[in-house]
């Protein structure tokens, strides 16, 4: 029934979790309302011949309906809308919800292409390469435009924006390459933004990822001569540490828990902050980015407004470098701590 549906509506085939889940709302849905339009044209032609004009003078006779009719007519479509939409919304809360131990993938989107860039490893234009049957988590931020992350085959789409993190996750269910389009008109080279997603089995995968890793030029970490050079970094995360000291980071952050001019960066990633207006975050990816670019939104309480802002003299591959680079500066304390737990409770509701 599912792939009769599928193939009915000329759809791509369903090759995450969550494919599945949106299809069958919107075959619920569209049989629903194939159904209901149907019975209505039918009875409509069925009352022209039944109740046409058989004679001159002929008058419409006044029909009172019925409460209970009335009622029915009412309260039945409600009870269909409203059902569709605790499916969508569960639906919903489950694919913007992503798993704990999810593998990040940052994906920047730019007139006209996709980059994607894994935070142990390579970094590719166009190809997106991801294990089948685990969770991955993208990252994504855009260079210029809206543009929008697309993976028809997933059932995937999502709003890639300038100077914000957008997140969604999937995971693959299906060994195959899938097609990456743009959703949102972002100029003239908009329809051939394209990339593809290519689901390994996760034993190549990783074959895969090791391969990488070891034929990538190794930069010393944090060795300033070098950044002369071509830059070409191991990973994101040393590529954030020779970021932060050549971007002066280290003039106000510490790396070893203490406090200086600003907040540690040690264990600051996932932790709750005080801010000064009395509210409460969670130092994420958004927050941490948002406080590069607008150090005075969000003030921890008990630190002066005094950073200035790093909109424009960091490119969004950096930021986001740095952002891994926090990520990585754990205590022994925290890193092995279970009770923390991981940032994204899981609420998988299937
Ligand atoms: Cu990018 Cu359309």
């Amino acid at each position: 029934m599912n792939e009769f549906l599928r193939r009915m509506l000329f759809l791509p085939p369903q090759a995450s979790s969550y494919a599945t889940l949106v299809d069958h709302l919107h075959f619920f849905v569209i049989l629903t309302t194939l159904v209901m339009s149907t019975a209505v044209g039918m009875t409509a032609i069925f009352f022209f011949v039944r109740y046409r004009r058989r004679h001159e003078g002929q008058r419409t006779p006044h029909v009172e309906t019925s409460k209970v009719a009335e009622a029915l007519f009412i309260f039945v479509p409600l009870a269909f809308f409203l059902l569709w939409f605790a499916i969508g919304f569960r639906d919903y809360v489950y694919l913007s919800t992503p798993p704990p131990g999810s593998m990040d993938v940052y994906v920047m989107g730019k007139q006209w292409m996709w980059k994607f860039a894994y935070p142990e490893g390579p970094s590719s234009a166009g190809v997106l390469r991801v294990p089948m049957g685990r969770p991955v988590r993208l990252l994504m931020t855009s260079r210029d435009v809206i543009h929008s992350f697309y993976v028809p085959a997933f059932r995937l789409k999502k709003d890639v924006l300038p100077g914000r993190y957008t997140e969604i996750w999937f995971e693959a269910t299906k060994e195959g390459r899938y097609e990456v389009l743009c959703a949102e008109y972002c100029g003239a080279g908009h329809s051939v933004m394209r990339a593809e997603v290519v689901v390994m089995r996760p034993a190549e995968f990783d074959e895969w990822m090791r391969d990488q890793k070891r034929g990538l030029p190794v930069v010393q970490d944090g060795e300033p001569t070098r950044l002369e050079r071509p830059q070409v970094y191991s990973n994101m995360v040393s590529q954030g540490r020779v970021l932060s000291a050549s971007q002066g980071c280290f003039k106000c952050h510490t790396i070893d828990g203490a406090q200086h001019v600003g907040p540690t960066w040690l264990d600051l990633y996932g932790k709750r902050e005080r801010l000064a207006s009395g509210q409460e975050i969670l130092a994420d990816e958004a927050y941490l980015t948002e406080s590069m670019m607008d150090p005075g939104a969000k003030m921890v309480a008990g630190y002066q407004n005094v950073m200035p802002s790093y909109q424009g003299r960091l490119a969004a591959p950096e930021v986001a470098a740095i952002v891994e680079y926090i990520k990585s500066l754990r205590s022994e304390s925290v890193a092995n701590a279970p009770s923390k737990g991981p940032l994204y409770e899981p609420a998988r509701t299937q």
